[in-house]
């Protein structure tokens, strides 16, 4: 088959990649390198093509050289995500950047593909729902009425609206996987754009003997953290079933707080780091869980990494790179 992945180069996208050329299909990347590397991805593969191109930008020469293929399916990666830090200090960047993206992406594939395949993100549903230690599951609906906590999650949501209107319109078939927090190697660690748990590792794996780590916030907030290869199957799943659902979430059974998750990195660590948690700093929701009953009827998917495989795999590899990069 033949797939077309924007934001191919990035955390999620490169092991999507990685997995569909694997299973010996054809692959051409979109992404403008803003935050994906070209090493994440297969070197000198004859089945990959890589683009190098700003989604943000006129997509009509683009759009002419995408039509001379046909592709089976489009996924839809490429966005401004990054670390809590730079969505806070950035949400009217974040916003435009977003909406550019997706209405540039559904109007290049469109009349180029049968299926599209869009990420959205647990950061969409209301800020509200997630203010507490979560005692209701969250459900795909719960996402309105709308009032996400950045306009990251609002941005994303409006992905998922833009999406549902082509479908709606006949052309093309499309479903939003919805993912709550999602971690893996390939992915920055270090800086402003780092999410929590890269950039716990990267503290850790950098710190002296004694040194504290430090922790943003109280560390009571939780997560739902799910690691980027049951993500994976996700996908390819959907690929494979093209599921008529509009929306399905993606996440693991139970949230973890961030003390938790940084005590663990210690212990990975192997070093006596003391966990200290820096009250100035934001912390952003408390708490949320998903009902993934429709990922299991819709897919049959269900995660299967545990949380400790899967920051043991991405602390050793941020450790590699500390040491020999
Ligand atoms: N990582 C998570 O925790 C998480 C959770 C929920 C949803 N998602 C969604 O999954 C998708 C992939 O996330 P990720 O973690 O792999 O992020 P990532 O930042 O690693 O990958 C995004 C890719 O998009 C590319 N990109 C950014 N702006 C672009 C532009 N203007 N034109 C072309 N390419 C551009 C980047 O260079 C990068 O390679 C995103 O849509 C994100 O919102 C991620």
């Amino acid at each position: 088959m033949n797939f077309l992945v924007s934001g191919g180069a990035g955390m999620i996208g490169s092991h999507l990649v990685g997995r569909l050329l694997a299973e010996g299909n054809r692959v051409t990347v979109i992404d403008d390198f803003s935050r994906g590397r070209i090493d994440y991805l297969p070197s000198d593969h004859c089945r990959l093509r890589i683009i190098e191109f700003d989604l943000r930008k006129d997509i009509s020469i683009l759009k002419h050289d995408i039509s001379r293929y046909k592709f089976d399916c489009a996924v839809h990666l490429a966005d401004n995500v990054a670390g809590i830090k730079y969505v806070f200090n950035n949400q009217l960047k974040v916003w435009t950047d977003n909406l550019a993206i997706n209405s540039n992406f559904f109007a290049l594939v469109d009349g180029v593909v049968d299926f599209v395949i869009y990420a959205g993100t647990a950061c969409s549903y209301p800020k509200a729902l997630q203010t507490k230690i979560a005692e209701k599951r969250l459900v795909e609906d719960d996402a309105y009425p709308a009032e996400p906590e950045s306009s990251y999650g609002m941005s994303k949501l409006m992905g998922e609206y833009e999406l549902a209107l082509y479908a709606d319109q006949g052309r093309f078939s499309a479903t939003t996987l919805r993912f709550h927090n999602v971690f893996g190697t390939n992915t920055e660690f270090s800086g402003e754009g780092a999410q929590v748990i890269p950039a716990l590792c990267y503290r850790a794996a950098t710190a002296n003997y004694e040194d504290p780590l430090t922790v943003w916030g109280s560390g009571k907030q939780r997560r739902g953290f799910i690691y980027v290869a049951d993500v994976i199957d996700a996908i390819m799943t959907a690929i494979a079933k093209k599921p008529s659902e509009d929306v399905i979430q993606i996440g693991p059974e139970s949230s973890t707080s961030i003390a938790d998750i940084s005590a663990l990195i210690v212990d990975i660590s192997e070093k006596k780091l003391r966990v200290d948690f820096d009250l100035s700093k934001p912390e952003g929701d408390f708490d949320r869980l998903g009902d993934y009953s429709r990922a299991r009827s819709a897919l049959s998917w269900s995660p299967k990494v545990s949380l400790i495989d899967g920051l043991e795999t991405v602390y050793r590899w941020i450790e590699r790179k500390v040491q020999y990069d």
